[in-house]
């Protein structure tokens, strides 16, 4: 039988739950010209919600291309994935597609490869070193809105991790780009990404080039009543029984993070195969077991880390994260200064180890959170 639980990569169907509102907002606002930043902290859902949204603007006949810049690493690969991107969602085949080449991108010289017919793959013979040809490239950012104009169609671009776009091409292309998407009357666009303080810079600041151009809609947790009943449905049609408390306790360990409670009810699910049974007991068991397997990377990271770094860690682990620069706790953990320590989460942020939650720092992983606690 297969484990009902899944985690780690984007969720539909049967083990995606709940999202009713978000969904019905972010299909109806992408249908009717609106641009929508989506927010959160990692792992909360963000890539499942696109795709469940894909997959209902798809039925409804709309083109929608979604586009991770997650694995982009420079403007060429950008320029090309991106451009593959638009073409394969334009559900066009080998004729069509080098026909809108030549007459949309005719300056870029792309040469085009197709594994199969229905999906092009496309290289660009062409070199970023002058201005100019930098500027060329705004031809790929305008073929959805060419493309869809063709087709008489709408189009949806998302971009999932949009926060990378400022390490690849900095403010030249937040600019470009911006410019482009604002000239757009048939291409709705999402910009999904988890980095939040990145990303409310780049749409809250003045100077920055997205300025207020969509709403935002900040993905909370799914509320806990309904992953209470999401765990006992799944266990209980898998044939287990899982006491009320034990629930509790998986929504507590795991602050309710989405992708935390199915990773270790996942674990619950495959640990207690035997008895099928499932107690308060198994889950601290089960917490422990996750925390013990990651203790080797976990290791690894701690040893990067600066001593100052490493205290501000173990300071956040027994405080909860609050109230960090007062005189009590900088005394207690021994961290210098309030300046210091306002410098030290700033590079714990930067790094991807903490976030602010409110008032208060929280680690982004609650197993490293757990194994900091533990005894370092
Ligand atoms: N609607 C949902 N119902 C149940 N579980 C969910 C749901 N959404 C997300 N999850 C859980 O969270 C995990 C991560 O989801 P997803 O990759 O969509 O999140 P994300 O916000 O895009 O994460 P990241 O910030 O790492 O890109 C899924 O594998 C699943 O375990
Ligand atoms: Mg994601």
């Amino acid at each position: 039988m297969e484990n009902p639980f899944v985690y780690g990569r984007y969720v539909s169907g049967e083990a995606f739950t709940d999202r009713a509102e978000e969904l019905s907002y972010l299909v109806r606002e992408l249908e009717s010209n609106g641009r929508i930043f989506l927010i959160s902290p990692r792992r909360y859902g963000k890539s499942s919600l696109l795709q469940s949204a894909r997959q209902e603007l798809l039925k409804k006949g709309l083109l929608v291309a979604y586009f991770d810049l997650y694995k982009i690493a420079t403007m060429n690969q950008f320029a090309e994935a991106y451009a593959t991107a638009i073409l394969d969602a334009s559900k066009s085949k080998g004729r069509k597609i080098m026909k809108w080449i030549t007459a949309f991108l005719p300056r870029l010289r792309p040469k085009i490869s197709f594994e199969t017919p229905e999906a092009p793959s496309l290289s660009l013979d062409y070199s970023l070193e002058s201005e100019e040809s930098w500027k060329e490239l705004e031809a790929i950012y305008h073929l959805p809105q060419k493309i869809a104009m063709q087709e008489k169609k709408k189009f949806v671009v998302m971009f999932d991790e949009f926060q990378e776009i400022e390490k690849l091409g900095g403010a030249a292309l937040e600019k470009q780009l911006r410019a482009a998407i604002q000239s757009h009357n048939r291409v709705n666009y999402v910009f999904a990404g988890s980095k939040r303080h990145v990303l409310y810079d780049m749409i809250s600041n003045r100077a920055r080039a997205f300025y207020q151009l969509g709403e935002v809609l900040n993905l909370q947790k799914i509320p806990a009543e309904e992953m209470a009943r999401f765990i006992r449905e799944n266990m209980e049609s898998t044939g287990f029984k899982i006491d009320e408390a034990a629930i509790r306790m998986i929504l507590e360990e795991m602050r309710n993070v989405p992708n935390n409670v199915q990773l270790l009810c996942h674990r619950l699910w495959s640990e207690n195969q035997r008895s099928k049974r499932i107690a308060n007991a198994n889950v601290e068991q089960a917490v422990l077991n996750l925390v013990l397997s990651y203790a080797p990377l976990f290791a690894e990271i701690w040893d990067t880390l600066t001593l100052f770094q490493q205290k501000l860690l173990k300071a956040i682990a027994q405080t909860g994260g609050a109230a960090l620069t007062s005189v009590r706790n900088i005394k207690r953990f021994e961290l210098r200064s309030s300046s210091a320590v306002s410098r030290g989460l700033q590079l714990l942020q930067q790094k991807g180890l903490v976030d602010k939650e409110n008032a208060h720092y929280v680690f982004t992983d609650i197993f490293f959170e757990k194994w900091v606690k533990m005894g370092r």
